[in-house]
Parts: structure tokens; sequence; C-alpha cells
């Protein structure tokens, strides 16, 4: 038995790594999917080797996953109960297809990851392995086995040779990548209490951030950011920019109480200051080129899509369907954003595109040749007319 495990190199994945060769006496390839966690991922080669892991693969799928995943639910306008931008929910299904693809080539039979069973990451994580490679058999350790508290697992660690960092854990948990961070748990479970300053990693608070406003120019091909004040950039090295650009500036930051597929409530704080910029920008470009009924029904749309990515259906049919519409809504969505950044605000200066539907010879207040003012009463007058109806028959019920 061979199974191909998704490791980060931390305490828990390590406990994982061990815990599965005791418990299958099986071969365990350690799958480290580097998606710009900023984390030195050779030290997770070497602490994966010296776990037991039979090979260790780093793969490097920052930009799969912004130009496949984060880009094109960007284009869609994505967004969970109006605030998550999806960082990590975007995440799972690129590390879930790596996962597959080596297993795949070192004939392994079995995949696993370290997500619990009270949230969405195991949800998210099955679903692509059940999509991309129902064969392989899935092993979730903490649905297994019997240990339940921080100790139990540090004193298994312990007994396993497993170091344990000697820094105090911090007392919260965090999932980062390059499109945001987030944290739950531990001193976040209060919704009352407010999170620690410390804690923020992206971001500087607002109070913190220049005095002076940042400007810049984000140009769009097709929905999706192309170049930053005319400098053509790939999909990893743009968002890395505008997080530079959004964290110095304080933009980015949320904090709220979401509904996890599962049921229960829970809250969690983000940082996602690039990805908020570009959200920012997309809709102010979308303002100039998108028809009004094909914005009207692509936000009906909105919330089934974003829940579709939130719940872990990235890799099904009514995926493959929605994001074949959105995209092709975005084709006309090209242009350029002026944007300014000053403590923790966006603030939109100006749109222009090739493809804009905005005509100010048409819009003007001005005398104009298109418009004939006259065609107006009459749109009003059938537009009222049930409206005239129902005072009427109100009218004579009163008598
Ligand atoms: N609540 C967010 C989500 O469901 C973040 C989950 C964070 N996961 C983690 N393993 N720390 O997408
Ligand atoms: C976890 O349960 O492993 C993290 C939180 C989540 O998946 O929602």
């Amino acid at each position: 038995k061979k199974v191909v495990l998704a490791y980060s190199g931390g305490l828990d994945t390590s406990i994982i790594l061990k815990w599965l060769m005791e418990t299958y006496d099986c071969e365990v390839v350690a799958y480290v999917a580097d998606l710009g966690q900023g984390e030195e991922l050779e030290e997770a080669r070497q602490k994966g080797l010296d776990t037991g892991a039979c090979q260790v693969i780093v793969d490097d799928l920052k930009e799969e996953f912004v130009r496949d995943y984060v880009f094109p639910a960007f284009r869609a306008g994505a967004v969970y109960e109006t605030q998550y931008l999806l960082g990590t929910s975007l995440a799972r299904p690129v590390i879930a297809k790596g996962q597959v693809a080596a297993a795949r080539q070192t004939g392994a039979d079995s995949v696993s990851h370290g997500a619990t069973g009270k949230g969405n990451d195991q949800v998210r994580f099955e679903l692509g392995y059940q999509a991309l490679a129902p064969d392989l058999a899935i092993i979730a350790p903490w649905r297994e086995w019997d240990m339940n508290s921080r100790e139990a697992l540090v004193a298994y660690a312990k007994k396993n040779g497993i170091p344990v960092p000697v820094t105090k854990a911090k007392p919260y948990s965090s999932d980062r990548n390059l499109l945001h961070i987030s944290f739950e748990g531990g001193v976040l479970e209060d919704p009352w209490a407010a999170p620690p300053e410390d804690m923020f990693v992206l971001s500087v608070s607002p109070q913190n951030a220049p005095d002076h406003p940042e400007e810049l120019t984000l140009e769009f091909h097709k929905g999706d950011p192309v170049a930053i004040d005319g400098e053509k950039l790939s999909p990893a090295n743009l968002l890395a920019r505008l997080n530079q650009l959004g964290g110095k500036h304080g933009i980015g930051r949320v904090d709220m109480v979401e509904n996890r597929y599962v049921g229960m409530k829970s809250r969690g704080v983000y940082e996602t200051p690039g990805g908020t910029i570009m959200r920012a920008a997309h809709l102010a470009l979308e303002t100039l080129c998108l028809d009004r009924e094909v914005l009207r029904i692509r936000d009906g749309l909105l919330p089934h899509y974003s829940e579709l990515i939130y719940y872990g259906y990235w890799f099904s049919p009514e995926m493959t369907m929605l994001q074949g519409m959105m995209d092709k809504a975005q084709e006309p969505v090209c242009g350029e954003v002026r944007l300014q950044l000053y403590k923790g605000n966006i603030t939109v200066l100006g749109r222009r595109s090739p493809h804009s539907l905005y005509r100010p010879d048409i819009a003007t207040f001005e005398a104009d040749t298109v418009y004939d003012q006259s065609d107006a009463t009459g749109f009003i007058r059938l537009n009222g007319l049930r409206l005239r109806i129902r005072h009427a028959l109100d009218q004579a019920k009163k008598g």
C-alpha cells in the first residue's frame, strides 16, 4: 500500500505521516504543494524524509493556482456570504489534482489529507479526489484516530520522535497561499473578541498605513488582470505584486462569521490584500463593458456559483456549465482601471475600455440627436399600467 499525503511540514501532517505508516503499514509519499504560502519548502522536504516518507514531492503550483483557479473565480466575481473571497476553498481542488497526479506518477493506491472531520476542507479534498480519480482509496486520519486534543497529538509526536516546535503554538489556526491567509479557532472562537493585532501577516492595520495615497492602473483582458501600471505580469507575479501594494495600505481584512457546509457557524478572519484590489477594479471595469441584462443574470447566479466553490464542487458538471457562461460574459471585459489606495480603502478614480457600452453622446443632459425624449412618455405609461389598474380596483372596493 502506498499513500500520497497532502503534507505541509507542520506538526499535524508530520504526525499524520507517521500515523499512516504505523496504522496501515504502508509507504507514504509526502506531497508538498507550493501555493505561495511563504514558507521554506525545502525544509518541509527534509522534514518529510526525516519523518519517514519514502519520497517527498515539492510541487510548484503557484501559476496554475492563480491562472486556473483564482482568476476564473474572480472573472465570475465569486464571493461567499458577501465577504469571503474563497482563498482556502480555491486552494483545495488544485492540491487534490496535484495529489492525484503524484499518485499516478508513484503508483500509489491511496490519498490522504490533514483536514479535520468538522470542516469544509475534508469535503473539498475528497470531492476533488472522487471527481478526478475515484479508484483511489481515501484516508482521513482526523476522522479515524482517537487523538482529540493538542496534548494527545504532542504526546504522539514525542513518542515517535517528531520534533515539536519549541516556539509556543499560535493561539489560532491559519492557512496561507498567494490569494489569502485565513485565521480560525483558538482565541478567535469568541466572535465578540477582536483579533489580536499581531496575528496579521499580509497587511498593516489601516491606522499604520502610509499617510499618502498611492495610485495604480490595472489592465484587464477578458476579465483577467494582465498588467500593473503598464507592466505585463504572469498571474502569480501580478497577484504577489498586488498583495504587496494592498498589504502596505491595510487593504483586504475581513472578520466574519460564516456558515460551513457541514452545518455549523464558524468565525473566520481573512487577509486578502491583492484579491480585494483585483475585485474592486474588475467590478469597476464591468460597469462599462457588461450589458445590463447579462449583468443581472450573472449577479443572480453568483451566490450559487460561489457556494459551489465553497462547498467543494470545483470539479463538477454544474461548475463547468457556470464557468462557461461566466467566461462568455467576460469577453468584452478589457481595459484599464485607475485606483487609489489609502488606509484600508480602494477608490476607483477612472476606468476605460475599447468595448465600453457607455455613450456620453446619449447619456448627456445636453441636446442630442439619437434619443427622442417623447419616447419615454409611452414607456412610462405602459410600465405604469398595472399600477393604475390596481389603484382603480382599490378605489372601487372602498366604494
Ligand atoms: N473557513 C475558510 C474556508 O472554509 C478557511 C478554512 C481554513 N482551513 C484551514 N485548514 N485552516 O474556506
Ligand atoms: C479543518 O477543519 O481542517 C479546517 C477548517 C475547515 O475545513 O473548514
